[in-house]
């Protein structure tokens, strides 16, 4: 009869949330209602995606975003209906989000007492050919919601208070970290609800794959090339690991929360600073890490302990398996 309590029994995300709610009698239920507003951007998002090319919106916005990239339709689309969603949840109070350059603060009366930094569509380069992409997501509280300033999100990873991902792939997947570990929600299309389906993700310890764009390679670090050319032809007898590399961190995130391994975007003579985003990709991805077992390293010190001083800044990552990150930073000190 497990089997069949189990199916009548459903998790649904809300229901998780409240449960999780449970732990913090003074909260009134404003966490859970931010987060049915953010599963609600999901659910539209993930609708749109999976329509994308029938519904002509692949291709190029025709706008280039502060990155300097070419915004795509869904990237625009997708920011839109995120920001829309965060405001009129009433719950938030700074927004930061990939597409948009300037911070947003949300006016008094819809004012509430999250700050909510975002990656609405990660991956883009993935959208045209079909291939899994994403929204990222990390949540501060507000310190004084009568004066918010920018220094609310200007704050070291660890004083997040959530944070989680939606990956849009063969299926809609959605993990989140409220602190209290690391759970995965499916969406079943046919109930329009994210059922839990991954309880308490944790990542092994060691894993036998590297994710890495080895196209960069020419302009690595010695410390970063070392540990690709050990995963490649290890001293240890060991095997060599696999190579796996989907280009959007989501979705390389999500393989190895669930299969083990490294992921690493290092810094590179071009960018110094690496590619991925503090605010809404390094720090989301490297709370749910930990939250998992494993740790998130930026090349100089664990990723969360990182204090940015603006909202776009970069930093190289190396994230995943607690022991296999344990190397990267035993060669990058003996480097130093
Ligand atoms: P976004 O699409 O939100 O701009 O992010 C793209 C990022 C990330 O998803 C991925 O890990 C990385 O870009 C891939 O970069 P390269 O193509 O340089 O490997
Ligand atoms: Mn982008
Ligand atoms: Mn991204
Ligand atoms: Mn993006």
């Amino acid at each position: 009869h497990a089997a069949e309590a189990q199916r009548t029994d459903l998790m649904t995300i809300t229901r998780h949330a409240l449960n999780e709610q449970g732990r913090h009698p003074e909260s009134r239920g404003d966490f859970t209602i931010l987060l049915s507003h953010i599963v609600l951007g999901c659910k539209f998002v993930a609708s749109a995606v999976n329509k994308a090319g029938l519904a002509k919106l692949i291709g190029l916005a025709g706008e280039t975003n502060i990155q300097g990239e070419e915004q795509k339709k869904l990237d625009v689309l997708s920011n839109e209906v995120f920001v829309k969603a965060l405001v009129s949840s009433g719950r938030t109070c700074v927004l930061v989000s990939e597409e948009n350059e300037e911070a947003i603060f949300v006016d008094a009366p819809l004012r509430g007492k999250y700050c909510v930094c975002f990656d609405p569509l990660d991956g883009s380069s993935n959208i045209d050919c079909g291939v899994s992409i994403g929204t990222i997501f990390g949540i501060y509280m507000i310190k004084d919601k009568d004066n918010a300033t920018l220094e609310d999100v200007l704050q070291p990873g660890t004083d997040m208070i959530a944070a989680g991902y939606c990956m849009y792939g063969s299926s809609c997947t959605l993990v989140l970290s409220t602190g209290n570990g690391v759970n995965g929600f499916t969406l079943d299309p046919s109930l329009g609800e994210f059922i839990l389906t991954h309880p308490n993700i944790k990542i092994p310890n060691k894993g036998k794959i590297y994710s890495v764009n080895e196209g960069n390679a020419r302009n690595w670090d010695v410390p970063t090339a070392r540990f690709v050319e050990k995963c490649k032809f290890p001293q240890d007898g060991s095997s060599p690991k696999s190579l796996r590399y989907i280009g959007s961190m989501v979705a390389d995130v999500h393989r190895t929360l669930l299969y083990g391994g490294i992921f690493l975007y290092p810094a590179d003579k071009k960018s110094p600073n690496g590619k991925l985003r503090v605010l809404y990709e390094v720090f989301p991805m490297s709370f749910l890490m930990e939250q998992a077992g494993g740790q998130s390293f930026t090349g100089k010190q664990r990723a969360l302990d990182l204090v940015p001083t603006e909202i776009h800044q970069r930093s190289p990552i190396f994230l995943g398996s607690y022991d296999d990150v344990e190397e990267i930073k035993s060669l990058y000190a003996s480097e130093s």
